[in-house]
């Protein structure tokens, strides 16, 4: 009884899934009949490094900070029970939070494909076993350089020696369980000061076993400095014509630790909170006025600033304003370099102009 229970679950969330997707890649409706399958939340936007363009250092978030508890988990996943994606990292690092490897598990026990970015810097004891043993889908190693040098220009107070260590640690347990249901990937934010170790990244990727993934950097408007020199690193989306278009709005929604829901994973003013899930359901809000003034603004190409209530904060300032007029790079929302955009990927600024 279980197992049919099971399977018509999936099957329910499958069919709502190419439905919702459906009017997210062609009617593009204000309207959007079905619930959202893909879910980024939040284990805690705290972190022990200080990346210069990441709002979590420089404490530009108005948001409230803290750590998402496993039962507080387990009462948000239960409002998305058609969910069948979920990106358990956002805006700060995830291994920071001790009951993560549970949250995870609880996912798994959802049928959730779960997808995590993490620094990779600080391990507990007991914590990479945890990770292979709850079934977690997809880990994206943060690795901006091939050197500590270009490593620690973006990644402040991070040794790149570590985290290769760490990986390596990971690996040996996969293999003594003989467990590789994680898929290690190596993701590069690509700027100035590292562009010319791709190759030697790659390489070291692929010796570790490792997929790799690399995005240009998004800078503000003022601090253009840290794009690649490399047009082909830099901003290939506007020479191809023009930002992506906004799927957050027909089929994900971010959550924070303390249950508060916004549009996309770029929040960072309590005004954009749409609901909070802990305390009520989201299906009231799906639809709502607001939510369809924000689809009929991101109709077509993708136009954050219409989006966001409170253009007040410095985050809106330095990160929401338009790129000047002009060919080429400056400003452009960043593109994966290595194949096609990954649509489970929400976590971190390479998603916010989409
Ligand atoms: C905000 S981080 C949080 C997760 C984790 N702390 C980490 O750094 O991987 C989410 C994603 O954003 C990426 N990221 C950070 N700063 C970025 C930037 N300026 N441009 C593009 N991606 C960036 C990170 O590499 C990571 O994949
Ligand atoms: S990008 Fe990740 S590692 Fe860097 S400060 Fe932000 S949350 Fe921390």
């Amino acid at each position: 009884m279980r197992r049919l229970a099971r399977a018509w679950r999936r099957l329910r969330n499958e069919l709502n899934k190419r439905l919702v997707q459906f009017q997210n890649g062609v009617l593009r409706n204000e309207r959007v009949f079905g619930h959202p399958f893909h879910l980024t939340l939040e284990p805690g936007n705290v972190c022990n490094l200080r990346c210069p363009l990441c709002p979590t250092p420089t404490r530009e978030s108005r948001l409230p900070s803290g750590l998402l508890s496993l039962a507080d988990a387990r009462r948000i996943l239960d409002r998305f029970p058609y969910a069948v994606q979920l990106v358990l990292s956002n805006w700060g690092e995830p291994l920071l939070n001790p009951a993560l490897f549970d949250i995870v598990r609880e996912a798994k026990a959802r049928d959730l494909s779960v997808r995590m970015e993490s620094n990779l810097t600080r391990v507990r004891d007991g914590q990479l076993e945890a990770l292979v043993d709850s079934g977690l889908d997809r880990l994206v190693v943060a690795l901006d350089g091939a050197s500590q040098e270009t490593y620690e220009r973006y990644r402040v107070g991070g040794v790149l020696e570590t985290v290769l260590a760490n990986v390596r640690r990971l690996r040996a347990v996969q293999a003594e369980r003989d467990d590789f249901r994680t898929t290690v990937v190596w993701k590069m934010v690509v700027h100035r000061w590292n562009e010319h170790e791709l190759d030697r990244a790659r390489d070291l990727a692929d010796e570790l076993g490792m997929e790799f993934e690399a995005v240009t950097i998004w800078t503000p408007d003022d601090r253009r400095e840290w794009l690649p020199s490399d047009r082909r690193h830099a901003g290939r989306r506007t020479e191809d014509g023009g930002p992506a278009r906004c799927h957050h709005l027909w089929q994900s929604v971010s959550v924070n630790f303390n249950g508060d829901v916004f549009p996309c994973c770029s929040e960072f003013a309590p005004s954009d909170r749409l609901v909070n899930v802990l305390d009520e359901p989201l299906a009231p809000v799906w639809n709502s006025e607001e939510l369809r003034r924000r689809r009929r603004a991101n109709r077509g190409p993708v136009n954050c600033d219409q989006c966001h209530g409170d253009k007040e904060t410095r985050w809106y300032q330095t990160w929401m304003t338009p790129a000047p007029p002009g060919p080429a790079t400056p400003g452009a929302a960043p593109d994966t370099i290595d194949g096609e955009e990954e649509p489970e990927s929400d976590g971190g600024p390479e998603a916010q102009r989409r």
